[in-house]
């Protein structure tokens, strides 16, 4: 039997301005983690056990673009395996889903790096090719996804992160001063896929808006970086906070979100955003140390349906 597990995910810095090859920010949430299970099965075939999206079906009754069984075949593509020996992939993940922490990255990063233990191929488990591979089953989730997601995954270290051709700028950096994050959840998800797409009907809309926009949300992930390498806690609050504002402006906040993040402000945080894609999911707020119980407290007010602490280091 093999085990690998992945940790979610929260953007800090450039959601959606990173699909337009802007430079955003993202770190891994290493308490919430996606694990995929594989022993071998009596009976014939792949079976897949996914029991928190009430899944037990065997993988030839998938349809193509179903992103298990996509993961899977790109396993066995990546190794030009004809046929994979008999077994069970069990997958559990405590990330919620489709609120923008990563959950379907992270699932196809443990099944990835459990198979590639359990059929002794080695090479696939270097973080870039984990990394490669989640990439072409996100497209399924996300659409046109910027990359930034499975890379930040696959890596588990904090990256900046900008979308380029033929690859991808991947830079780790030091985070100075420990961030103390506070992930307030609305309880409502929200599809990548759509409010991306939204995203792209305005920005053909009003290119010279949105690009615009997305230069600012550029020049905040620049700054921030910047405030995190020196360990300026009251710069990355005040850039998070100027980050929610060209989020709002480019439609993808909403009133929950919204409400959330002047909570935390209230509350006493340094800064607070929304995260991810957006019109749903998650907000995080940067707290000092020792602020955790207020600010929570208040997200649970402002209606939040979960709150988790984490800690980018
Ligand atoms: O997976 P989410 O909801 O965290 O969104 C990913 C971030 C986007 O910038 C909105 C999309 C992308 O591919 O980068």
């Amino acid at each position: 039997m093999c085990e690998a597990t992945a940790p979610g995910k929260i953007i800090l810095f450039g959601e959606h301005a990173v699909v337009y090859g802007r430079s955003a920010i993202a770190a891994p949430v290493s308490q919430l983690r996606a694990t995929a299970t594989i022993a071998a099965n009596n009976t014939a075939g792949i079976r897949l056990i996914a029991p928190d999206l009430e899944i037990d079906v065997q993988l030839g009754t998938l349809p193509d673009e179903d992103a298990l069984a996509m993961t899977v075949r790109q396993v066995q593509r990546a190794i030009n395996l004809p046929q994979l020996p008999d077994l069970t992939i069990t997958v559990h993940s405590d990330i919620p889903i489709a609120s923008g922490l990563g959950s379907g990255a992270a699932i196809s990063a443990a099944i990835i790096r459990a198979l590639a233990t359990y059929l002794k191929q080695p090479q696939l488990l270097d973080n870039k090719i984990v990394s490669e591979l989640t990439y072409e089953v996100e497209k399924i989730h996300h659409g046109t996804p910027s990359g930034i997601d499975n890379t930040v995954v696959a890596y588990e270290q904090p990256v900046y992160f900008t979308r380029r051709q033929p690859t991808n700028l991947i830079e780790p950096f030091e985070v100075k001063r420990p961030l103390h994050l506070i992930i307030g959840h609305t309880g409502m998800r929200s599809s990548t896929k759509t409010v991306v797409m939204d995203v792209r009907r305005q920005w053909e809309a009003d290119s010279v808006t949105f690009e615009a926009i997305f230069d600012a949300c550029g020049d905040v992930a620049k700054a921030a970086r910047f405030a995190i390498e020196q360990g300026d806690m009251a710069q990355i609050g005040r850039l998070m906070s100027e980050n929610h504002v060209w989020l709002q402006k480019m439609s993808v906040s909403s009133p929950k979100l919204d409400k959330l993040v002047d909570a935390a402000m209230a509350a006493g945080a340094l800064g607070a955003k929304l995260s991810g894609a957006g019109r749903g999911g998650n907000m995080i707020a940067l707290i000092e140390a020792g602020m955790e119980t207020a600010v929570s407290e208040a997200l649970f007010a402002a209606g939040a349906m979960s709150v988790f602490q984490t800690r980018i280091s």
